[in-house]
């Protein structure tokens, strides 16, 4: 039997203590080591879950050669940084999404994973549902035949996370709901279509409530002393080589009615169609000019988050690329940068790929 995967938590506030809880539970995993800017979160952490030790800064965390692995879970605008540092420290690495506030930086950190040889994985616990699974798994036996449009969002309609935190300041979060829950639904979508390359992007992002301090949610910790500058509502067109379309519409705040919050997905395929409502799934088709639709099963299994856990585990010990790559975390803020692009231009961004 191996020795267990030391690990290391960058970032103990609420994700990072989520990442914590779901570790702890995973055999085959050391939690050794905890940092965060303000020291005494760590150090409660910490005590709470029995971490031994507690690094002054997320340096000295990277320089411990007892540590194999990390999470990072900090504000978006350390992520490129945190995560190039920990690669070539030789730490094994699970970014908290997005991958970085704009595509350059990460760019930058796909170069390190390269470099470096170790494993860096995406957190995207919504592609490790039972339902999500159960589709991908409809998909990857051909049910849907050739999917050549897709519907995709999230419309809060009262969730604007700690305003006037690094939420909602576009240098420390890069964005508001596009880079915060729409890159969940972009990346989710991606991967059922079968990642088929991004060409053009045509969007428009408006804030409408959060300059006024309305449409205010539960996430985060408000700081009344800061300030507001992301979007509040995104919509966007994206194309893809194959012929490919997909529409965006995120929102952390909106007039529209309670029926329309729960995320969406729909994709339309040649042979049939499938729709992720929340927690329900719908497999759509036509037979001899009728409509035949039928639920979607979840698979059984785990929660999502401790599967996601798990498959960084098992990548690490296995060697094997994680189904989040390095890859699909360029290519989604790709995406989000030609959006933003998009809307302060007006025109239409092409997508040129090295
Ligand atoms: N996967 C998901 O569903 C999900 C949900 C929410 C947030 N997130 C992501 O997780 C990350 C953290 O979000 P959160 O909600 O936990 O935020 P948070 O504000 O609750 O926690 C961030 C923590 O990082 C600490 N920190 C700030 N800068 C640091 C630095 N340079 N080094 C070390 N520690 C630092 C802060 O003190 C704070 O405790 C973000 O990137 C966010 O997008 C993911």
């Amino acid at each position: 039997m191996s020795s267990p995967i030391r690990l290391g938590i960058i970032g103990a506030g609420a994700i990072g203590n989520l990442h914590l809880e779901v570790f702890k539970a995973i055999e085959g995993v050391n939690v050794a080591a905890i940092t965060d800017s303000f020291l005494p979160l760590a150090e409660q952490r910490a005590g709470e879950h029995g971490i031994a030790l507690v690094h002054p800064n997320p340096e000295t965390l990277l320089a411990d050669e007892s540590i194999d692995a990390v999470v990072i879970a900090v504000p978006n605008k350390f992520h490129a940084s945190l995560a190039i540092e920990a690669l070539r420290s030789g730490k094994h690495v699970l970014l908290e999404k997005p991958m970085s506030i704009d595509s350059a930086s990460a760019r930058e950190i796909v170069a390190a994973k390269e470099q470096s040889g170790k494993i860096l994985m995406m957190a995207h616990q919504m592609r490790w549902t039972g339902l999500a699974r159960a589709l991908k798994q409809e998909i990857d036996s051909g049910k849907l035949g050739r999917i050549y449009n897709a519907k995709t969002g999230w419309m809060r309609r009262k969730g604007i996370p700690g305003w006037g935190s690094w939420f909602t300041r576009m240098d420390e979060s890069g964005g508001g709901p596009l880079i915060d829950i729409g890159v969940h639904m972009l990346d989710l979508t991606l991967y059922m279509m079968g990642n088929p390359k991004p060409i053009s992007v045509y969007g428009s992002t408006y804030a409408e409530f959060g300059p006024n301090r309305q449409g205010i949610g539960d996430w985060g910790t408000p700081n009344w002393d800061g300030y507001y500058d992301v979007e509040d509502l995104a919509t966007a067109l994206i194309k893809f080589d194959n012929g490919a379309t997909l529409s965006l519409d995120v929102s952390w705040a909106a007039h529209t009615a309670a029926i329309s919050e729960e995320p969406f997905l729909h994709l339309m395929g040649t042979e049939a169609g499938a729709s992720l409502i929340g927690s329900s799934g719908r497999m759509v088709s036509h037979a001899n000019n009728i409509i035949v639709e039928s639920s979607i099963t979840p698979l059984d299994g785990e929660d999502s988050r401790l599967l996601l856990n798990k498959h960084f585990i098992n990548c690490i010990q296995e060697g094997l690329e994680p189904i989040t790559t390095a890859m699909s975390g360029y290519t989604n803020n790709r995406i989000l940068d030609a959006i933003y692009e998009s809307s302060r231009t007006g025109s239409e961004v092409k997508l040129v790929w090295e």
